[in-house]
């Protein structure tokens, strides 16, 4: 089976990457990725070597390149992660957010019809990956979103997203496409940009610098481990079925501003500084605009239907990530700086 998986040189799509490729060494998984400034190959080291392993540096919004590239290709299956991911930039430009996540997802389901319809479609699979902020915000209190909640986008970012899965369903009812979504919490672990809450509280603790929380720092969070997402990724296209949805999510809300206390004291616990100085770091900034409240989701269809669950405890995920980005600052230096993206350059593009 061969496998395009997009979005592979970013955050989440790297952890998939590395397990498809290790623990499925018949596969043939190809890392279409174009590299956005999200995009990392630095993250993909250990595994770019892999003989069932090929990178491919393309662009999703270019219908002429995709339609190429699989035509020649012939992929069996698609795992649909590339996207622009982060809110915050999808206020300032939410063009870029409709053409990527729209626009690029229309051309490879476009692709993927062509190339698969005149065979009937038989083994193929189109898995989207997609997020929970699709449903909205859910007051305080105990609702959770399920895969029937109401659709409800409210930042130029999950009204991409919820676009690109709306097309999705479509051409499954209207040209048979097989496909499959999943709808995930929001993730943390090894290699997240640190444009992303976690990421960059650790980031400016190391620094010494002033952590920015948006509003009170009141708004709900569910988080899950990255390497539990892709678990969850693997266990839908395997066994997943065809036409459904699948909620993804940790069982695990946090106030932003109870999770930054616990940054910083795990920080300081690992870093010798004495307890409590990290969080004289906190600094309260405007508040995002149009900020959803609180995300939380049913995990239960995947956990009965799957058997999928998490593997870690968030303590257990949350110490794992505060040690890697301890030890890897080289990598967290080289995103902070840009030199990262020299990293193709050299590795790739002579090849
Ligand atoms: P990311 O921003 O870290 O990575 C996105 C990747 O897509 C990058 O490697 C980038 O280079 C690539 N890309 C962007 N535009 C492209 C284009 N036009 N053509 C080809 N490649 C392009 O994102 P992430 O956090 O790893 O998220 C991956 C997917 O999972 C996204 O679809 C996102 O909506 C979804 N998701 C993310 C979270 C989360 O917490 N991060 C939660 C649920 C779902
Ligand atoms: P983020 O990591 O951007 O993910 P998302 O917006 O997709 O949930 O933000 C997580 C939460 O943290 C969100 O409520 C916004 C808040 N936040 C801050 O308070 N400060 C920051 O610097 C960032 C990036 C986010």
């Amino acid at each position: 089976m061969k496998i395009i998986i997009t979005g592979g040189a970013g955050f989440i799509g790297s952890h998939v990457v590395r397990l498809f490729v290790t623990k499925y060494p018949e596969y043939q998984i190809l890392n279409l990725d174009a590299l956005t400034y999200a995009g990392n190959l630095e993250n993909l080291r250990d595994i770019e070597q892999a003989p069932n392993y090929r990178f491919v540096k393309g662009d999703i919004t270019d219908q002429a390149f995709v339609d190429h590239l699989f035509a020649t290709e012939e992929p069996d299956a698609v795992i649909h992660l590339a996207a622009e991911s982060h809110v915050d930039r999808s206020i300032t430009d939410p063009l870029a957010f409709v053409k990527t996540n729209v626009l690029g997802t229309v051309h490879l389901l476009n692709a993927a019809r062509n190339l698969w319809q005149p065979l009937g479609y038989a083994g193929k699979t189109f898995y989207h990956v997609s997020t929970d902020e699709v449903y909205g915000s859910l007051e305080m209190g105990p609702e959770l979103f399920t895969e029937t909640t109401a659709y409800d986008p409210r930042s130029p970012y999950s009204a991409s997203k919820a676009s690109s899965d709306h097309f999705v369903r479509a051409w499954h009812h209207t040209y048979h496409l097989p496909v499959k979504l999943s709808n995930c919490s929001n993730n943390y672990g090894p290699n997240h940009f640190p444009e992303k809450l976690i990421p960059l509280a650790l980031h400016r603790i190391q620094q010494r610098e002033p952590i920015p929380v948006y509003g009170r720092g009141e708004n709900v969070r569910d988080w899950l481990f990255v390497k539990d997402h892709a678990t969850a990724i693997d266990a839908v296209f395997h066994r997943g079925r065809v036409g459904e949805t699948y909620n993804i999510g940790g069982v695990n809300e946090w106030k932003n501003l109870d999770l930054i206390h616990l940054l910083c004291d795990v920080m300081d616990e690992k870093t010798g500084q004495p307890q409590g100085s990290s969080r004289q770091l906190i600094k309260f900034v405007t508040d995002r605009a149009g900020h959803d409240l609180r995300y939380a989701i049913d995990s239960s269809k995947i956990m009965q239907e799957l058997g999928w669950k998490p593997s870690v405890t968030f303590e257990q995920g949350l110490r794992q990530t505060i040690d890697w980005y301890l030890e890897n600052q080289q990598w967290l230096n080289r995103v902070t700086s840009g030199q990262y993206q020299d990293y193709y350059r050299q590795q790739y593009a002579a090849r």
